[in-house]
């Protein structure tokens, strides 16, 4: 079967799926979730583990994900259903497409909300407001957004309309100039910071905070972040529900897949690692309290952009890029649920983002509520922002990820995956990858996931 193309549209190039790639992998989870999930684990442990879990389960399951994609050119329920008929398996595979359906609304219904923050910080980063900002100033600005539902609305709202917006036009146009020149200036201008936080923050405790593990500081919250580690990785990696799979059903069949994913998987690293340099001189000169939650970031950069010269304009650049960065993954995070509801419902691409944009609308309304006017309704001891953020980054997406993994490595014949990746069944790199497919990344998520429950 394999048909060479998708009904969707295709990249122009290897280069345009590279960057689409990185513009869906790099976004706020690592600017804004590495640095407080690895402040909140006390630093070096965790980042240590989550490198470990890049290398070892993502990048291999970013493979399989590609090469399913690619393989079965469509949405990724419809991929799964025509891959599994291809080797003889279940239909039921495509619940695997379903589950990813579920974890993109839930993620895109927070991360619009969080994408609402970096917006309107560009404006108070641009109106100076962040001049001479201390810890209780820039604290108390943070609280006084998070706290406003209004607000919070408006935001998410524009950001909901941007991204929807260009899932209509096609994935395949804008996407691409947007990150072959945004993304470059994000990096550099996190480079500057860490230059910055070099200078005028604490670099050798923040160096030290990152790098030097300390797995003794965890004590019974090991097996918790273990946990988190692991789903910080699946989250920055884009992996687990279908968005990188969705982009590689977009890749012509001649690309090394292996190539492109250690040259995704590196940049998405690079940026997470940078931020934290950027960010972690700086919390710790300012005596800020490292695992202080989701609002890290937004209490630590005004600090910064307070005192540099020319702190104002470079304030609303950094956040407009940023805001680059999130919509470029967001776009990813729509595209699955579209492109489904044009294969299977006979939606035009307009309508099908418009629905789906909509319904994320409206769950992200929910979430935005629970940081202020339903902050006493708990779910599991959770307010929907943080439930959703849970459920998919550390239970959703491994779940997937797994079933790719194992999908890719038990149910497809070696013939098969070894063809799609451009590999000899008996080239070492091939058996390596088999060998983390097949086994190494199920059992250490089936572990971690053991261990985070108490079971072992
Ligand atoms: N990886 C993106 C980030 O770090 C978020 C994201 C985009 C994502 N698409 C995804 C996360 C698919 C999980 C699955 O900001």
């Amino acid at each position: 079967m394999s048909s060479t193309t998708s009904i969707h549209g295709m990249w122009s190039s290897r280069l345009a799926f590279i960057l689409a790639a990185t513009g869906s992998a790099v976004g706020l989870g690592n600017v804004w979730r590495f640095p407080y999930t690895a402040g909140e684990y006390g630093g070096g442990a965790f980042v240590l583990v989550y490198l470990l879990c890049v290398a070892g389960i993502g990048i291999p399951i970013m493979m399989a994900e590609i090469m399913l994609g690619r393989r079965g050119r469509q949405s990724p329920i419809n991929t799964m259903k025509s891959l599994a008929r291809e080797e003889g398996s279940s239909p039921a595979w495509q619940l695997l497409g379903w589950m990813g359906i579920v974890a993109g609304f839930l993620i895109l219904s927070f991360y619009s909300v969080i994408a609402g923050w970096t917006l309107a910080y560009v404006f108070r980063a641009g109106s100076g407001l962040f001049a001479g900002a201390d810890a209780a100033v820039a604290q108390a600005m943070f609280e006084g957004l998070v706290s406003d539902p209004e607000r919070l609305l408006a935001w998410h709202t524009i950001f909901m309309v941007m991204t929807t917006l260009v899932v209509a036009r096609g994935v395949a146009s804008g996407l691409e100039s947007a990150v072959r020149w945004l993304m470059p200036a994000l990096f550099l201008l996190l480079v500057v910071m860490v230059f910055y936080a070099a200078e005028a923050g604490d670099f050798g405790s923040g160096f030290a905070y990152m790098f030097s593990p300390d797995f003794g500081k965890l004590g019974s919250r090991f097996g918790e972040a273990l946990l988190s580690a692991m789903g910080q990785a699946f989250f920055s990696l884009s992996l687990g529900m279908g968005a990188i799979m969705i982009y590689g059903s977009y890749l012509n069949s001649r690309a090394s897949i292996a190539q492109n994913v250690i040259i995704i998987a590196g940049m998405d690293t690079l940026v997470a690692l940078l931020a934290g340099l950027a960010i972690f001189p700086i919390v710790l000169a300012n005596g800020l309290e490292p695992g202080s939650g989701p609002g890290l970031i937004f209490q630590t950069l005004p600090i910064a952009f307070g005192q540099m010269p020319g702190g104002a304009l470079f304030g609303a650049v950094f956040f407009i890029l940023l805001v680059f960065a999130a919509w470029t993954s967001a776009i990813s995070l729509l595209e699955p649920i579209t492109a489904w509801l044009v294969e299977n419902r006979g939606f035009s691409r307009p309508r099908a983002a418009a629905l789906g944009g909509s319904l994320v609308w409206l769950l992200g309304i929910a979430c935005l509520l629970s940081l202020n006017v339903w902050s006493d309704v708990k779910v599991f001891g959770k307010g929907f922002l943080d439930l959703f953020d849970y459920l998919t980054a550390n239970v959703l997406l491994p779940l997937g990820g797994v079933l790719i993994a194992i999908f890719a490595g038990w149910i497809m014949r070696r013939a098969s995956s070894a063809d799609e990746l451009g590999f000899t069944e008996r080239s070492f790199v091939y058996r390596l990858w088999l060998l983390l497919v097949r086994f190494v990344a199920p059992a250490c998520v089936i572990i971690v996931f053991l261990n985070a429950i108490g079971l072992i």
